[in-house]
């Protein structure tokens, strides 16, 4: 068979999901190590966890706003864009694929071209991932780093408690995703092809 090779993700793009990544595993880890470490006997100190949360935090800010920048002024920004009409029938075009069609060795249902490098599900989970989880968790995040930028009360509840809970709500669900995201990337004809790609730019078929 051929083999076709398409450069798919520009060197911008991999140098901020490298460092994205990385932020975002660390940003977990600690996450989970301040809400539920013990005080006593800490696998990582609070401290430190703290320190660490913090750099990662406004490290993969400023990075998603150089994606938000990315995604406007190169033609990157096309991929996250769906349309609604059909939506629901190529998400379960997709979904039947993943559950049935790739253990049947059936073709892909949305081949990868330069055009649509996403199938539908990929679409809408990255689009949801980058323009609504991570900026929930980057401004709430930030509001929890400035205090004083955020309603004393809302509700009658306390502003920075509300905070909190919003960011541990989108944390857990961006966490979610990368779980989601690690399995489905392995998904092809060969469990590291995709993983590859994200390092070298080209997707290789
Ligand atoms: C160790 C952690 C990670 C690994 C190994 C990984 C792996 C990959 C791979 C293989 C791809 C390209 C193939 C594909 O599109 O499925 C990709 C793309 C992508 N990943 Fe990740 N990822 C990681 C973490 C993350 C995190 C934490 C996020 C966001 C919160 C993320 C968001 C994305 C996005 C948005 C794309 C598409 C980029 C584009 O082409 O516009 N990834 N990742």
């Amino acid at each position: 068979m051929e083999n076709h090779k398409l450069y798919l993700y520009p060197i911008w793009l991999r140098i901020w999901h490298g460092i994205n990544a990385l932020c975002i595993i660390l940003l977990i880890i600690t996450g989970l190590s301040m809400q539920y470490g013990n005080i006593d006997y800490p696998l990582i100190s609070f401290k430190t966890s703290v320190m660490i949360h913090n750099f990662c935090g406004i490290v993969a800010s400023i990075g998603f706003v150089i994606f938000l920048v990315g995604n406007f002024i190169s033609d990157n920004g096309i991929h996250y864009r769906f349309k609604i009409r059909g939506l629901y029938k190529r998400l379960f075009t997709q979904l039947m694929y993943y559950v049935f069609g790739y253990f049947k060795g059936e073709p892909k249902p949305f081949p990868i071209t330069k055009e649509n490098k996403f199938n539908p599900l990929q679409r809408i989970s990255y689009a949801v991932a980058m323009y609504v989880l991570v900026p929930l968790v980057v401004i709430t995040g930030l509001g929890l780093l400035y205090p004083e930028l955020i309603f004393e009360r809302f509700l009658g509840m306390s502003g920075v408690q509300i905070t909190a809970v919003m960011h541990s709500i989108g944390g857990f669900f961006v966490s979610f995703f990368l779980m989601i995201h690690l399995y489905v990337a392995s998904i092809g004809k060969n469990p590291l092809k995709n993983y590859k790609s994200i390092l070298t730019g080209y997707h290789e078929s």
